[in-house]
């Protein structure tokens, strides 16, 4: 596993490589690329540091549009085009890499995300005026086991600034009516995957869709974090879904 960089910009964008296979992991909001080391050592691929997280500089971003620019630039720049797998947050910016930026797509791994990414008022208002108190509750939020809560109430309380510009973002990625009125389809294979107990982006978020082309994969016992809390189960979904593929 090595450290790449590009300049996208003007700015660093730190790029963790596991290997030259062509699947490009994007993480969720307030996280990094070591979110995916899991993925990188049994897949290989590359997971990236958006800007504003991990080793990346720091840039202007207003929207998933601006992150989804960013990756297609990343993409077509280390491999012409492959596939985008991306979670929560990542999965809305996979999303738009597909609808903006298609030629970079060859499939699309949508991991606990969904087409609307509305956020709880009360945790928008927390992370302002109650961040250690409102990162806790986001992490309870976030995993179906305890394990990971205790560290990720510190990871989200120090990166409460960067976590809620993120999540304001996800507040405004809306792309549900647009499903809705038949303006968009999946034309590349897809799957979304959840984890069954997910509080923050439920498994219905994933089904709804199946009805634009998408496959379903449900993990049980799983929480939003299923790279984390169920490696296994989500690297044995993404290798069926490779071998299909036949890449
Ligand atoms: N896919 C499919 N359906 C969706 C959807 C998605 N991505 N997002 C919302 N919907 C559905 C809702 O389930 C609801 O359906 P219903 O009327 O049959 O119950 C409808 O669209 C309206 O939902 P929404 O606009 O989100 O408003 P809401 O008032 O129902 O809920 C929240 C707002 C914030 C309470 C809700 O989105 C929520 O609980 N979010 C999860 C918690 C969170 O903060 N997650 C962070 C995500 S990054």
């Amino acid at each position: 596993m090595k450290r790449v960089e590009l300049l996208v910009e003007g700015k660093r964008i730190s790029i963790l490589k596991a290997s030259d296979f062509p699947i490009f992991y994007i993480h969720g909001s307030g996280c990094d690329a070591t979110l995916w080391i899991k993925q990188l050592e049994e897949l290989g691929g590359f997971a990236i540091d958006l800007p504003n997280h991990g080793e990346s500089d720091e840039l202007e971003v207003e929207s998933v549009e601006d992150y989804a620019r960013i990756v297609a630039e990343v993409v077509d720049r280390t491999s012409g085009s492959g596939l985008i797998a991306g979670h929560s947050l990542g999965g809305a910016i996979a999303q738009m890499v597909y609808l903006k930026h298609r030629k970079v797509v060859k499939a699309l791994i949508l991991i606990s995300t969904g087409a609307r990414l509305r956020v709880l008022p009360k945790i928008l208002e927390g992370l302002e005026n109650n961040p250690s108190e409102t990162a806790r509750f986001i992490s309870e939020m976030a995993f179906a086991s305890r394990e990971y809560v205790e560290d990720f109430s510190k990871l989200f309380a120090d990166r409460a600034k960067i976590l809620l510009e993120d999540l304001k973002i996800c507040d405004r990625f809306d792309l549900l009516e647009d499903f809705k009125a038949g303006k968009i389809r999946f034309d590349v294979p897809t799957i979304a995957i959840v984890g069954e107990k997910d509080m923050l982006t439920p498994v219905k978020y994933s089904q709804f869709f199946s009805n634009f082309g998408a496959r379903v994969a449900v993990i049980e016992n799983a929480g939003h974090m299923v790279m984390l809390e169920k490696p296994k189960e989500l690297n044995e979904i993404i290798r069926n879904f490779l071998s299909e593929l036949r890449l």
